[in-house]
């Protein structure tokens, strides 16, 4: 028996899929609750008002799985039209960058590491030149050890550059002590990939669980972590595990995903707590937007829902 999440997840890869739900008038709507348009002056309309409330952005170009040399360039030229966009707003490290390797070429047979790491480090040159910082997103989990080898790579000359760790994986415990180090930028998320029982706790439990003691890990080093999670319990045990070590709270962060628990976003601005707002945006908003609808039945069940009554 496939899960709904599973079948969601397959059809992020299905092209002629992708052709019927982009072809729908209702999906702009529901796609815009979870994208921040699809021109760089839309997104960056959505980073001056979020600075403006009080909320950091993290801003992720859309596109993933490129197919050729001339697509990861075209990544690599959005990032840096996206980084001087932002330099007049001078906003630091309130605004970064994320970035799916993917969309780099790390897939692309002969060589697909080193022609991701070729086409990034100039985008992590250009973050830092307005004293921002990337972080690399984590794909699917035959991708972790490519987007770790390019993480240290970049870490020699970016220390600043962030990490992404899964704690589906059953590796990611050890990963997030590798990676708690001083300096080190590590956003723990649950992870939105499909993966095997061989590679991945299978349960919403065995997940949380696992989530817990990775956070516990992360919290405990000397490194920055990042709660990337819209969980509540697992955002107030992030503020106790803070408190209990002494974390100031520019030593750490939460992030969330644009357009979903806003309020939530809001409040815990209001409380000190350091908030990222993840702000996608760009026109290859597909396959983000289908996992937004694995993550959540209601999301599904409302985007049918609308389908069915225009
Ligand atoms: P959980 O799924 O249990 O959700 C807790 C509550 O949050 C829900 O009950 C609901 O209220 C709300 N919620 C969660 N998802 C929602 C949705 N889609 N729509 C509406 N409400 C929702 N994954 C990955 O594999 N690689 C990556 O690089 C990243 N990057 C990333 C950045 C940031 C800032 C965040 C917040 C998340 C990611 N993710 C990710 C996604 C992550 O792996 C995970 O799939 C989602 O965050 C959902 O898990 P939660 O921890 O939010 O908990």
């Amino acid at each position: 028996m496939f899960s709904q999440k599973a079948l969601l997840l397959g059809a992020s890869r299905r092209p002629e899929l992708r052709r019927l739900v982009i072809g729908t008038p209702v999906t702009r709507r529901v796609v815009d609750r979870f994208v921040a348009g699809e021109t760089l002056d839309g997104a960056l309309a959505v980073v001056r008002q979020l600075c403006g409330e009080g909320i950091a952005v993290t801003l992720d170009h859309l596109g993933e799985g490129v197919t050729d040399r001339a697509e990861a360039v075209r990544s690599r030229d959005a990032y840096l039209a996206l980084l001087e966009g932002l330099a007049p707003l001078q906003l630091g490290r309130a605004a970064e960058v994320s970035v799916k390797l993917s969309a780099f070429g790390q897939a692309l047979p002969g060589g697909g590491t080193d022609l991701a790491l070729e086409l990034v480090r100039p985008v992590a040159e250009a973050a830092s030149a307005i004293g921002t910082t990337v972080t690399l997103d984590m794909e699917e989990s035959a991708t972790v050890d490519s987007t770790l080898a390019v993480l240290a790579e970049l870490r020699r000359d970016h220390p600043g550059t962030g990490a992404v760790l899964q704690a589906a994986l059953h590796r990611t415990e050890d990963d997030a002590a590798a990676l708690a180090v001083p300096g080190s930028r590590v956003r723990l998320v649950k992870g939105a990939y499909d993966e095997p029982p061989s590679v991945a706790w299978q349960s919403r439990a065995d997940v949380d669980a696992a989530y817990a003691r990775c956070l516990g890990v992360l919290m405990r080093g000397p490194g920055h972590p990042m709660v990337g999670s819209h969980d509540p319990r697992l955002v107030s045990l992030a503020q106790r595990l803070a408190d209990h070590e002494g974390r100031t709270p520019d030593s750490w962060e939460v992030q969330m995903l644009h357009g979903i628990r806003t309020d939530e976003q809001r409040r815990l601005a209001a409380e000190g707590v350091c908030v990222r707002a993840y702000v996608p945006y760009g026109v290859d908003w597909y396959g983000y937007f289908v996992r937004r609808l694995a993550e959540r039945p209601a999301n599904l069940r409302f985007f049918l829902r609308s389908l069915v009554s225009t």
